[in-house]
């Protein structure tokens, strides 16, 4: 009989074990944090790239615990409405543009200055320096922590009615902007006639006439198709445009300081690994338009200089306070 009642008992001993190491395998599995990150481009896209990585990055390093899930293609809204509905909490993550940032942070203008740069080791210098970290520091402000930059090249104008040499022959052109004051600003100094209008209908708009051109990298060009219907390209690299991956403050001050440095260093890691994944994009994108019929003007340094003269007030009218910020950018440049 004792002999009967031990084996019962530990039969009961181990199923109990069993059931609760099943429950906590269980427990284990279910994250404590399911968050949403907007990317409104394309999935094999760089930077839809770098939010998958990331998102891996986050789930390996928190056991599990902290799940991001990514919506590409702008599903949740445009750039614009991601960065609102970002400050009140609606969306966790995003990666976004610099230019509709700096309508909610106008000193960010800085950044992506006409002609500012000579080319991408001069920005990355910036942004990797101490100014990129203030300027980091600088989204605090609207209720937004900045995680770490991401690459966008350099923007071209491209147009579907000629091949366009100097600010001349702009004149009279509508040329779709960002959603940003400066993107207008500087058209409008180039002669030609801005029209805000938000990425996922340039397409639309090239086609239907409403616009004659934009303004983009080669990859976006690339990647939206814009390239079938504006096919005259110039490349004047007028602007470097830096991207951002954020968090809203409100999902931020929920976890725990160990959950937020996991989140800065993944993001961190996400970025090398866009950039590099950019690079290659960048070229293969120029190849593939290069190849389907596009006209490329290639300016002569004579001609890029009447570009850059003639958006030089632009400096004055959106950095005067930030001249000495805009000096160091420069002298980073030249050293
Ligand atoms: C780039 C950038 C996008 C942005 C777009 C635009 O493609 O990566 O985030 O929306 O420019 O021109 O609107």
């Amino acid at each position: 009989m004792k002999k009967r009642i031990v084996v019962l008992l530990s039969g009961l001993i181990l199923a109990l074990t069993a059931c609760s190491s099943k429950r906590a395998a269980e427990e284990e599995l279910v994250p404590d944090y399911v968050f949403t990150y907007a990317e409104n481009q394309a999935e094999d896209y760089p930077t839809t790239q770098g939010a998958y990585r990331f998102a891996e990055l986050v789930q390996e390093r928190t056991g599990g615990k902290i799940q991001i899930q990514i919506n590409a293609g702008g599903s949740l809204g445009d750039e614009r409405s991601v960065i609102e509905q970002m400050q009140f909490g609606g969306i966790d993550f995003a990666r976004v543009s610099l230019s509709p940032m700096s309508e909610v942070i106008p000193k960010l203008n800085v950044l992506q200055m006409p002609y500012l740069y000579t080319g991408p080791d001069h920005m990355w210098k910036v942004l990797e320096g101490k100014i990129g970290d203030e300027f980091l520091k600088s989204f605090e402000e609207s209720s937004l922590v900045a995680l770490s930059w991401y690459d966008a090249g350099a923007r071209n104008f491209y147009n579907s009615v000629k091949p366009i040499h100097t600010p001349q022959d702009l004149k009279g052109m509508k040329i779709r902007v960002q959603e940003s004051l400066l993107m207008s600003r500087m058209i409008e100094l180039l002669g030609a006639t801005a029209i805000q209008t938000s990425y996922a209908d340039v397409y639309s708009a090239l086609q239907t006439g409403q616009i004659d051109g934009a303004e983009n990298n080669w990859p976006s060009y690339e990647s939206e198709g814009h390239y079938e219907v504006a096919k005259y390209v110039t490349v004047d690299e007028h602007t470097r445009v830096p991207e951002v991956q954020i968090v809203a403050e409100a999902t931020w001050n929920k976890l725990s300081p160990e959950y937020q440095d996991i989140i800065r260093a993944c993001a961190r890691e996400s970025a090398q690994y866009e950039r590099d994944l950019w690079k290659k994009r960048s070229e293969r994108s120029e190849e593939l338009v290069r190849a389907a019929g596009c006209e490329v003007v290639d300016l002569t340094p004579e001609e890029k200089r009447k570009f850059q003269e003639a958006v030089t007030p632009i400096y004055n009218e959106f950095c005067a306070d930030h001249v000495d910020i805009i000096d160091a950018i420069v002298a980073a440049g030249r050293e």
